[in-house]
């Protein structure tokens, strides 16, 4: 997609971090842009940043974990605009654990907020999107962690939503090519958002707040990638990749090696095979 201006954005978990940054580089490209969060007053505070910068906004509040609440959003954001150009399907949380003690009530939380949200923001907006014909752009949020489990430790359920956003996202590029309708996916190393703190906003049904981990302490252990970046520098490289329609976005050139690790050791188990 090369033209920004006039057109229309939304974006999930845009109250905060990179979706807060992707809403600003949005607007100053010109378009008009959609707050979606689970957090209303934070999606209201960066829609009036925008509004004061004279952009076309609505905050919306939305838990991306319910398809209703998505097919919601998607009526609200065409009802206002008329048409979506580019989804950011962004949203997401992390529970520090172990596999062995995650919960039901974790896995679902984090499944619904990582993984299903990317599923229903796909079917809800996708058909209008088409059907309006006139191209467009979907960022689908993973991780690093999306690519190689190697990223970091006790981030299992994580590292599980984020793997299945990258299959989606392959797959819908290649679905979507001929259509001017392109598709990336986000894979960031460490940057400068709430995300530590994700449990601040777990709905109560799935157990409530939870306490960030203590400050200092590192839960995903030695292989996290260290530096940290600033969102606004991950949202520009989610606009020139937008433009170039260019499928994985990665952030962070240090995390290289974690992905070469894991597809080494694929390599080497096909080695084997043919060796026999
Ligand atoms: N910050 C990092 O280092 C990093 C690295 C890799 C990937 N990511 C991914 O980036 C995305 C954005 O996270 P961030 O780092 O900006 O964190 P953040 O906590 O600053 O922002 C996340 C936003 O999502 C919202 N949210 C949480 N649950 C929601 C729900 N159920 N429905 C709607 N909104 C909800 C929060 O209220 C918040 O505004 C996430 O998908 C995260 O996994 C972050």
């Amino acid at each position: 997609m090369q033209n920004f201006k006039g057109r229309t954005a939304v974006v999930t978990g845009g109250g905060s971090g990179i979706g807060r940054a992707m809403s600003l580089a949005f607007a100053s490209e010109g378009m008009n842009v959609a707050i979606a969060d689970i957090d209303i007053a934070a999606a209201e505070g960066v829609r009036d940043e925008l509004l004061a910068l004279g952009v076309r906004s609505i905050a919306a509040h939305c838990n991306v974990a319910s398809r209703e609440e998505v097919d919601a959003l998607a009526d609200a954001v065409f009802g206002e605009f008329g048409a979506v150009h580019v989804l950011c399907n962004n949203a997401g949380v992390v529970r520090y654990g172990p596999l062995k003690s995650t919960t039901p009530a974790d896995w679902e939380w984090v499944n619904g907020v990582n993984l299903q949200s990317v599923i229903y923001g796909v079917q809800a907006f996708l058909p209008r999107m088409r059907e309006q014909g006139e191209g467009g752009h979907i960022v689908n949020t993973s991780s690093i962690a999306g690519l190689s489990y190697l990223a970091g430790e006790n981030i299992g359920s994580y590292v599980a939503t984020k793997y299945a956003v990258v299959g989606i996202s392959e797959d819908l590029h290649r679905e979507l090519e001929k259509e001017g309708i392109g598709v990336s996916v986000l894979c960031p190393g460490g940057v400068q958002t709430r995300i530590l703190d994700a449990g601040r906003n777990r709905p109560a049904a799935l157990g409530g707040p939870i306490a960030p981990p203590p400050r200092g302490q590192d839960p995903t252990g030695e292989h996290a990638p260290q530096t940290s970046l600033d969102p606004a520098v991950v949202a520009r490289m989610v606009v020139a990749a937008i433009r170039s329609n260019q499928l994985y976005i990665v952030t962070h050139p240090e995390t290289r090696v974690m992905v070469a690790e894991r597809f080494e050791a694929i390599m080497a188990a096909f080695d084997a095979l043919e060796k026999g």
